[in-house]
């Protein structure tokens, strides 16, 4: 098991409707001034990192969207030590604007900003806003360039390259980047293609929720993979955390969440990923096997089991770190008051596990 302390971020929710697809009441808000006091709220508990979403349209009733980059910034601005990762989507993006961005936000915010390079899954999102919808490892190709040619923008003067989807001449960026050697990037997705361009190119892989059987197949492929390619990788898991005093209560929050599931919503969103997830030439994307019930969630947090006392998650992600995982992206109900409780009950649970501590039960 590593070392490390395992990390833990959150989903910023700047989509409306937050990080369920149920009518269940959410005191969760998707505007600025909510998303700052959450950002001060998770820096506080202990959260290293917030993950900010991307979405130019959405099916399944997160009809409002704040831009990722610019919350981003917003966020860094209102916190000290927190890093943001901004989500970047090839296609409206090219690397020579995102690489000019980020450096130009990593200089204002002390070297706090790091990216997800997510590849897409919405066909109907790229026809809205007039982008060619590539094939499956097609879209992973141009993500994996994009990616070569961030680093090579952020790390080296005078930049030449021939990619099929991007080229640069003689290109010098200045000022480059406060971090080095350059921001972290982080990447979505969970199928062979994704595995393959995160070996090579990305520091962090991201997956959706699942059983710690399913990531530790990932993980155990994805370290091969990297071995082989002499890279280093780690491996942030999705999960919706719900933490109570006792597992019932936390099992009925859950129970209500599918109960009040909105049907439309989650099979118009279940019909797009579906066909995401099996436009995967081996079927393993995200979303290949997800139930209805796992669809209400919308990237399966469901599925990793995060959910009763602070004692049984904590030893879950303890059992997690076991089997490779670095990272927990964790999603709330109510974002707030939860990720305030999870550090005051959970998190500090997590830190004696891992220094090989007995624990009987949650420290009050
Ligand atoms: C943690 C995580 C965050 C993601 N965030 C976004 C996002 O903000 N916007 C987006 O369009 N796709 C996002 N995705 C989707 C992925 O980039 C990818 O398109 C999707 O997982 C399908 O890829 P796959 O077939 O490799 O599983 C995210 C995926 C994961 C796992």
């Amino acid at each position: 098991m590593s070392q490390a302390p395992i990390k833990f971020a959150y989903w910023v929710p700047n989509v409306s409707g937050g990080l369920v697809v149920s009518t269940i009441e959410q005191r969760t808000s998707w505007d600025i001034d909510y998303n700052r006091k959450l950002a001060q709220i998770a820096e506080k508990a202990g959260f290293d990192y917030a993950l900010s979403q991307i979405r130019f349209t959405a099916g399944y009733g997160a009809d409002n969207q704040h831009e990722s980059v610019t919350i981003s910034h917003a966020l860094l601005a209102a916190t000290e030590k927190l890093k943001v990762i901004a989500a970047i989507l090839p296609g409206p993006w090219n690397p020579a604007l995102a690489a000019k961005q980020l450096a130009t936000i990593d200089q204002f915010t002390q070297g706090r900003i790091a990216i997800n390079l997510v590849s897409g899954w919405f066909k109907g999102e790229f026809h809205a806003i007039g982008e060619p919808w590539l094939d499956h490892d097609e879209r992973y190709r141009r993500s994996e360039e994009f990616i070569r040619a961030l680093k090579g923008i952020w790390t080296q003067d005078n930049f030449t390259f021939n990619g099929d989807f991007y080229r640069f001449r003689d290109y010098t960026l200045k000022p480059k980047p406060l971090q080095q050697p350059h921001p972290e990037i982080f990447q979505g997705g969970s199928s062979r293609a994704a595995r393959d361009m995160a070996a090579r190119v990305s520091d962090w892989y991201f997956t959706n929720g699942n059983t710690v059987e399913g990531i530790k197949a990932q993980v155990d492929d994805l370290r091969t993979k990297a071995a082989a390619n002499g890279h280093a990788i780690k491996v942030g898991v999705n999960a919706f955390i719900i933490a109570r005093d006792t597992e019932e209560e936390a099992r009925a929050v859950l129970q209500e969440i599918i109960d009040k599931a909105n049907p439309e919503a989650v099979k118009a969103f279940g019909h797009e990923v579906k066909n995401a997830g099996a436009a995967s030439p081996e079927g393993e994307g995200n979303w290949a096997t997800s139930s209805f019930e796992d669809l209400v969630q919308y990237n399966d947090g469901f599925k990793t089991n995060l959910i009763g006392t602070p004692l049984q998650i904590a030893e879950r992600i303890v059992a997690l770190k076991a089997v490779g995982v670095d990272l927990i992206l964790s999603g709330f109900l109510h974002f707030q008051e939860e990720v305030a409780y999870f550090g005051e009950h959970v998190l500090p649970l997590v830190r004696e596990l891992e220094a090989g501590r007995r624990v009987e039960k949650a420290v009050a």
